[in-house]
């Protein structure tokens, strides 16, 4: 047992499920990311998620579903989100500081996982915002490099600053020498895709748009279209951007598949309140 000890944070209480912050940053006005210890009993895997919370003042627990972005060998927990002004949870966990506690139920789920996944030669990762958070995962995972021969993450948001979170993940993934020493070249087969769709960038627009048009593929050098034996994809992103690729990809022939009945893609909402 721990107690919450922060003022900012919640009442003083026992927690069972107590984890400590060790690591907080603040990207924009918009988005933070923060690291917290993690219990010795979690087992999950690489685009897990796990609720996680904050105590009410009534003394319960208020939880939402976060993706991991930590991979599954690290020793302590990443997330990344979404800070919304009057949203139930993130008008105070975007406060959280080093040496604070939060809630971690220790039940790792979710389908943005592999094993979803049929074996393939292409994985896509389709995000939006923090919908990133479970590919910050899983491309710091060696079976992602090991399944595939190529990699290839998108990541659109409304402006520039919104994408540093992504820029740096790649910049440190390709620097770090772990990494290196483990996948050598391998580490090559990723590609970084990043759009903005309210401010100038290298890149713009919707991915979604940008896959219509066939630019993307273009834009890779790449033949136009995805192939169901040999394209996998996951997504990660709002309701609009799921919804919308869905019908993209079931367009190129590509099926939905689930942790009991692998297929050609997989679909997660990033939690956005
Ligand atoms: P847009 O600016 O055109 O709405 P948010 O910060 O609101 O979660 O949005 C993150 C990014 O996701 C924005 O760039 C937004 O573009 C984009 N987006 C929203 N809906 C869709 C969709 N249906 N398909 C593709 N991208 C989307």
């Amino acid at each position: 047992m721990n107690e919450m000890t922060s003022p900012k944070t919640g009442t003083v209480k026992a927690l069972p499920d107590a984890q400590r912050v060790t690591e907080v940053r603040h990207w924009t006005d918009r988005l933070f990311s923060f690291r917290v210890t993690r219990p010795a009993s979690l087992r999950f895997r690489s685009g897990e998620f796990v609720m996680i919370g904050l105590l009410k003042e009534d003394g319960k627990p208020l939880l939402r579903a976060y993706s991991i972005a930590s991979p599954a060998w690290d020793d302590s927990l990443e997330f990344y989100s979404i800070k919304v002004p009057d949203g139930p949870l993130t008008s105070r966990l975007q406060h959280i500081e080093v040496g604070d506690e939060i809630i971690l139920r220790p039940k790792p789920v979710g389908t943005l996982v592999h094993d979803a996944l049929l074996p393939g030669k292409r994985l896509w990762f389709f995000s939006t915002g923090t919908g990133i958070a479970p590919f910050a995962s899983l491309l710091r995972e060696p079976q992602t490099y090991e399944d595939y021969d190529e990699i290839i993450l998108t990541h659109t948001c409304r402006d520039v600053a919104e994408l540093e979170y992504g820029r740096q993940l790649i910049e440190d993934l390709r620097a770090d020498e772990m990494m290196r020493e483990l996948l050598g070249d391998a580490l090559d087969k990723l590609r970084y895709y990043p759009t903005t769709t309210r401010e100038e960038s290298p890149k713009m627009g919707r991915v979604t748009d940008l896959l219509r048009s066939g630019a993307i593929f273009d834009d890779l050098g790449i033949d136009r279209g995805m192939n169901p034996e040999a394209d996998r994809a996951m997504v990660c992103g709002s309701i609009g951007l799921n919804t919308d690729l869905k019908e993209i990809l079931e367009g190129y022939g590509l099926r939905e598949g689930a942790n009991s009945n692998p297929a050609e893609y997989v679909v997660e909402k990033a939690f956005v309140g």
